[in-house]
């Protein structure tokens, strides 16, 4: 649930403050990962006194001396607070340590990290890097949990080391300081590689990690290993003259190479795409070592002594530097708010081919669907929501029965999955922990497991038999939206290609796909509602809670509409089935509390209609959605305020209708005063069960 960058220039001279910018900017580009502390550690000056006496105050002095001659101890910042007070005290504390800010260097290591607390309490002592001890002769940077961090603190503390956080990574560079010390006291100097201390780390590591290594021992060198947890490779090289960027095909190429270079290691590509489009996403037990320009890669194996040796090509990345900036939008939320009809667009293209649906990832494996005794679909949050709207659609076309997990209860439950299941994994990350348990979880019965999900390489992708990408493009705002659309338009598609062996509905499949191709359209339409929903927006912000009734298709609407304005409006709210109204929640209606009915034209509108009516018996303070044209059918007397929105297929109509609510929950955080794109407590993907 953190977010780890690393920035190594080679043979091309870099000023202190401009290493300084880099490592900053990859945080402020990975903050919505965690942003309750950050820190980073670059390079000291050689021997500084400053550095060997910081904050140790025991043993400084003596482990410094054990330093390689080139070597001194790195410097670590860290703060809590988000990136922003972490870059005013590195710079109110180089002031005072009059350190050289355009002191330049032709080769230097400079690691950061953001972090959303698990173990211990957002502080400066928990934040990472995180240290071997006196002098920082290992630090490590880590996104994930390790689950045997008791065990290994206990041994560690047996021989004599003092732990100072409550994080799970601290034993990671005191055992990397264990094993080097060991080596050398057994061996001798320099007879131990900075590669060989990390696979023996990994060794010893339970749970899931993407992790960076800085080490004193091995100056100007980066090691970065993972296993669980995404972790990038950037590549940028640098021409002799110009500095201008040149592209690399392949990391053989970088094995034999003194050519100036910026190499990175970032948990995503949105902290990479401004520096470079040649990326390797690094594969589980991995370990990738940079070196005097070169990188090399080792697979750490468990039932080998020794880690082999790979190659691997770098891939090209198709995102454009546009995507990761807010550009003329206020928040991340509202410009991806507004990008769905080209985002939606995105999802589309190449996939809907004379009145028919292509999904290449789906294709082989569509006969063994179909063959399915039933198709369950499993997500967490939004994603979950996502799934939810589509279901009917699949239920109607497919003739399968579609149940619905969220992944969390699943494993709770240990709910029963058979080899003639097909289960649906939904996820825009592809990294939540509860939907990865339950991938493993269902793989393990014998599933076949197809994935749904925004991020190539992510371990979705990578653990799913087959699936699709939603190619929504980056989303930076933690609360999901543009995913949320293209999410549903993926699973419609995958219901047309499920269902397309059927001459029945092929009139239905041909209506529904004209309907997509016309969506994007209608969706600029609804977001002409913008100023509309500010108003109603400004005439809720006082409101302490706030209903919304939904059913069929829009069900999901009433939940995901409601789990947006509370998770960044803070405001409570609950979305509810509608049918369910008469068995609780009427209780609650009365004349100040407001409830917005979904009563968009479909099979339900008449039930609506009917919820409507009760829901004013009891002068419930009512907003209603529905179809243009539809104003007078469901508020006869202009008793209740109303939203209309354009009107498409049924199935597509929970993409129209979530955008009012998207819009609603946007304007109540900005005038309610909240952070619209770092919400309190939460982050963008949740790594932790
Ligand atoms: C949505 O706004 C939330 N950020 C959250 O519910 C999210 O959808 C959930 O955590 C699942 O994330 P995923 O799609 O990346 O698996």
């Amino acid at each position: 649930m953190c977010g780890i960058f690393a920035f190594l220039n080679y043979n091309v001279a870099r000023e202190r403050r401009y290493i300084l910018e880099v490592l900053f900017n990859g945080l402020r580009r990975l903050e919505y990962r965690g942003y309750d502390s950050s820190g980073i550690a670059i390079d000291a000056d050689l021997r500084s006194p400053v550095t060997i006496d910081k904050g140790e105050g025991n043993d400084g002095g003596e482990e410094a001396s054990r330093l390689p001659y080139n070597s001194a101890p790195p410097l670590v910042f860290r703060q809590e607070g988000k990136i922003e007070s972490l870059v005013r005290s590195v710079y109110s504390e180089v002031d005072a340590m009059d350190l050289n800010l355009e002191k330049s260097f032709s080769v230097h290591a400079g690691i950061a990290h953001t972090r959303w607390a698990t173990h211990g309490v957002p502080s400066p002592r928990n934040s990472h890097p995180q240290s071997s001890g006196a002098c920082n002769e290992f630090l490590v940077v880590h996104n994930g949990i390790i689950t045997n961090y008791e065990v290994l603190k206990e041994t560690l503390i047996r021989h004599g080391f003092t732990f100072e956080s409550e994080t799970d990574t601290e034993v990671i560079p005191k055992l990397a300081k264990f094993v080097f010390d060991k080596a050398r006291d057994e061996e001798g100097e320099q007879t131990v590689t900075f590669s060989q201390v990390v696979t023996e780390v990994m060794r010893q590591l339970e749970g899931a990690y993407a992790l960076i290594f800085k080490s004193a021992h091995y100056p100007n060198e980066l090691i970065a290993c993972k296993r669980g947890s995404t972790l990038i490779l950037g590549v940028k090289e640098l021409s002799d003259d110009k500095n201008s960027g040149k592209l690399f095909h392949d990391v053989k190429a970088l094995t034999k190479d003194e050519k100036p270079k910026e190499l990175f290691f970032s948990s995503d590509l949105c902290a990479i795409v401004e520096h470079t489009k040649n990326y390797l996403a690094i594969e589980d037990n991995e370990v990738v070592h940079i070196k005097d320009g070169c990188v090399s890669i080792l697979k750490f194996d468990y039932g080998r002594e020794k880690p082999a040796s790979v190659q691997r090509a770098l891939s090209v990345l198709e995102m454009e530097v546009e995507q990761i900036k807010k550009g003329n939008y206020d928040h991340f939320m509202q410009k991806e708010i507004h990008e769905q009809p080209h985002s939606l667009t995105t999802t589309m293209r190449g996939r809907l081919k004379d009145n028919s649906v292509v999904l290449g990832g789906l294709k082989d494996h569509l006969k063994t669907i179909r063959h399915s005794r039933r198709i369950i679909f499993i997500g967490c949050g939004t994603s979950y929501n996502a799934a939810l709207a589509a279901r009917p659609f699949l239920e109607e076309l497919s003739g399968i029965p579609v149940t619905m997990e969220l992944a969390s209860d699943l494993l709770d439950r240990q709910g029963p999955i058979y080899r003639e299941d097909t289960a649906v994994f939904v996820s825009q990350s592809g990294e939540t922990a509860d939907t990865l348990l339950a991938l493993e979880y269902a793989l393990g019965n014998g599933a076949l497991c197809v994935g749904v999900t925004n991020t190539v390489g992510s371990t979705l992708a990578r653990r799913t038999h087959c699936g699709v990408h939603i190619n929504a493009g980056c989303e930076i705002g933690v609360a999901s939206t543009k995913a949320y659309t293209s999410q549903i338009v993926v699973m419609a598609m995958m219901a047309l290609a499920i269902g397309a062996d059927k001459i029945s509905t092929q009139a239905r499949r041909e209506a529904i796909i004209n309907g997509l191709s016309d969506l994007p359209k209608k969706v600029s339409e609804v977001l002409k509602l913008d100023g509309e929903m500010r108003d109603l927006a400004k005439s809720l912000i006082d409101t302490q809670s706030l209903l919304v009734f939904g059913r069929g298709y829009n069900y999901a609407t009433a939940l995901e509409g409601a789990l947006k304005v509370k998770e960044v409006a803070l405001m409570h709210s609950e979305g509810m089935l509608a049918g369910e109204m008469k068995h609780g929640p009427l209780a609650l209606v009365d004349e100040t509390l407001p409830i917005i009915v979904i009563a968009t034209h479909d099979a339900c509108f008449s039930k609506q209609q009917s919820v409507i009516q009760q829901l004013h018996a009891r002068k419930g303070r009512l907003i209603v959605m529905c179809s243009e044209g539809d104003a007078t059918s469901v508020c006869p007397m202009g008793s209740c305020r109303v939203i209309e929105v354009p009107q498409v297929a049924d199935c597509l109509q929970p993409v129209i209708n979530i955008i009012p609510m998207q819009l609603l929950a946007y304007h109540l955080t900005v005038l309610r005063g909240y952070d619209v794109d770092q919400p309190r407590n939460l982050a963008k993907s949740v790594t932790t069960e």
